[in-house]
């Protein structure tokens, strides 16, 4: 690729895209729409590199350099060199389609397009950045600098050579990459969701803990459906559960659970408690839950991971790929 890679917002998942990017050699031009963003962002960026350098992956002086590569600016014509620009403002369709339209007006044509939307429409999306072959998701993981996958998401008219390009940028990351056709919640939110939702069900009246532990000894995922609800967000969760039950209708149905705690302001860690207001201490789970919540879990997953085969959106091996790195699952849920 000759010339900077272009990251347009400077918050949580732009800020250390820049980062991993620039330790990858890439000259960066990073943009948000004021200076204490910008400051903001860059201080993130080295937070997340600092924590690189503490963890032994990277060395000081190598972060040094990296931030030497960035140029932080609030000028979207400074994109104008970009042979790659990564958007990563806030995800609304508006707001999105505003951006692009004008990241498309200032590169050269030949220039790829990429968006780091969570669960848009790529298609949509790519239809103010003519042409649409240029035009893909480059779907990164939360935070950029530890997560390894990165969900490549083509649209109707993503090429296959954009595809092929936006894969090589993330390999040449250090990430792995997996192909996607598109489809409403790609491939991990839609298997990591459907899971989720069911073992919410199978709990019922159920101990919270008990039913995480069961969910953690009957298969390969680190934790339960609470605990992760937790961490990601009650309302993350509710909102991804909503776009994905509009999709595909009833099996993203979890009878009001995730509402109810949105309701009650429980929004997870971030907001002082969800399902759990703390740590939570080892617990054994019963035989009873591990038949019926953990096999309700699992089976959940292989059914979305099978219809996602079936559908064409990925290889069995790249949505087995995709649940490993993206949720930390010892092993597929097509594998075994
Ligand atoms: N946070 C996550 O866990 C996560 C994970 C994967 C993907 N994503 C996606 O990444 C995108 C960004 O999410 P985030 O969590 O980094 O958001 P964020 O709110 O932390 O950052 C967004 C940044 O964009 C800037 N911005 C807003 N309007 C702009 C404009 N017109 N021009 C330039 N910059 C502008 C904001 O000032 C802010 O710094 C979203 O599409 C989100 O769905 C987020």
């Amino acid at each position: 690729m000759t010339g900077p890679v272009g990251i347009v917002g400077a918050g949580l998942m732009g800020a250390e895209i820049a980062l991993v990017s620039a330790l990858a050699r890439h000259d960066v031009v990073l943009v948000d729409v004021d200076d204490a963003a910008l400051a903001r962002g860059l201080d993130h960026a080295r937070a997340a590199g600092a924590r690189m350098v503490r963890r032994g992956r990277l060395a000081d002086e190598d972060l040094a350099a990296a931030m030497g590569r960035v140029a932080a600016t609030t000028r979207l014509a400074d994109l104008a060199p970009c042979a790659l620009v990564v958007e990563a403002v806030p995800e609304r369709m508006d707001l999105k389609r505003e951006v692009l339209g004008r990241v498309a007006a200032v590169v050269s044509a030949d220039a790829l397009v990429a968006t780091n939307t969570s669960g848009l429409s790529i298609t949509a999306l790519g239809a103010v950045v003519p042409p649409a072959s240029r035009f893909v998701g480059l779907h990164f993981f939360n935070p950029p600098s530890v997560m390894r996958l990165v969900e490549v998401i083509r649209g109707e008219g993503t090429s296959a050579d954009t595809a092929a390009a936006a894969a090589a940028f993330a390999a040449g990351l250090g990430k792995t990459p997996v192909a996607v056709r598109e489809c409403p919640g790609f491939v991990v939110n839609r298997v990591l969701l459907r899971a989720m939702v069911a073992g919410f069900v199978a709990t019922g009246d159920a101990d919270p803990a008990l039913s995480d532990a069961a969910v953690v000894a009957a298969g390969p995922s680190p934790m339960g459906p609470h605990a992760l609800a937790d961490l990601v967000g009650l309302d993350t969760y509710e909102s991804i559960r909503e776009d994905l039950a509009r999709a595909y209708g009833d099996r993203y149905d979890d009878g009001g659970v995730g509402a109810r705690l949105v309701a009650a302001g429980r929004l997870g860690r971030k907001s002082g408690g969800g399902f759990f207001t703390g740590p939570v201490g080892e617990v054994v789970a019963p035989p009873e839950l591990i038949e019926r919540v953990g096999a309700a879990y699992y089976a959940a997953a292989r059914d979305e991971a099978e219809r996602l085969a079936a559908e064409g959106i990925a290889s069995r091996g790249d949505i087995d790929t995709a649940v490993r790195l993206g949720a930390g699952w010892a092993a597929g849920p097509l594998e075994g």
